[in-house]
């Protein structure tokens, strides 16, 4: 029923700490869960599997991302305690963390027709779900612009390169293919985060929090801080509506 509808949306870049706070948050709510970047990544993984040439600006490649994407059967798990990513058949639930995945994701995700198809599908499983907590890059601005909670996650520069450097080092010691040295550099660090913020902001905008939508600081906070400094935000905008 309407009664029980609750859709928050939750944008950020990466580093922001965005996907396990969403999935917290998410549990707190008694809500279902959608990673947006997720479905992205997944598009991209099946390119590359279909040996598509993500470099090349060609109007036939982009045919070909195109088809591709819109022929894939994705299946995504909206719990929130189950991460689950399935294409045609395929668990790749780990597949899309990799870094080929995460370095390929901005030219398939910068393609128009390829956004219009999974936003498509994003707003059927948000209506689906009734209470979700949708977090990416363009929930609060596109996605689900009448969501009864929009809010952006941002952190500083400094701790976003941190926690990213934590992550992709994890990655790494975890990684079974060897694809990813041990450890990476303050530098090149720096490098992958900033870099893979200005593809992002190339087909999203997610810096500037868009009108009505509550800006969360991480900063200086550290995880059970910031769901709740979210879990305060949705209940002051619900009050609010
Ligand atoms: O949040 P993430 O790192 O898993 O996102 C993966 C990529 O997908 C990222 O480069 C930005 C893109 N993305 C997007 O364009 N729109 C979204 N709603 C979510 C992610």
């Amino acid at each position: 029923s309407a009664l029980n509808t609750l859709v928050v949306a939750i944008d950020g870049p990466s580093g922001s700490g965005k996907s396990s706070v969403s999935m917290e948050t998410a549990r707190r709510l008694d809500a279902q869960f959608l990673d947006t970047g997720a479905m992205y990544r997944a598009a991209t993984w099946l390119c590359l599997e279909q040996g598509i040439d993500l470099t090349s600006t060609d109007a036939s490649t982009k045919q070909l991302i195109i088809d591709t994407v819109t022929a894939g059967q994705l299946e995504l798990s909206t719990d929130p305690d189950v991460e689950r990513v399935v294409m045609n058949g395929t668990d790749i639930t780990e597949a899309i963390r990799s870094e080929r995945v995460s370095q390929n994701v901005s030219a398939v995700a910068g393609i128009h027709e390829v956004r219009q198809f999974l936003i498509a599908q994003q707003r059927a499983i948000i209506t689906n779900a009734g209470r979700i907590v949708a977090e990416g890059r363009d929930i609060t601005t596109v996605v689900a612009r009448d969501a009864e909670a929009r809010i952006l996650l941002t952190a500083s520069e400094e701790v976003r390169l941190a926690r990213r450097g934590l992550q992709l080092n994890t990655t790494a010691t975890e990684s079974a293919e060897g694809e990813l040295a041990s450890s990476y550099s303050e530098e090149d660090l720096k490098k992958i985060v900033t870099e893979r913020d200005k593809k992002d902001s190339a087909t999203t905008s997610f810096t500037e929090a868009a009108d009505g939508v509550d800006t969360v600081d991480s900063t200086e906070l550290d995880f059970g801080q910031t769901v709740e400094a979210v879990l305060n935000s949705v209940a002051h905008q619900v009050a609010a509506k």
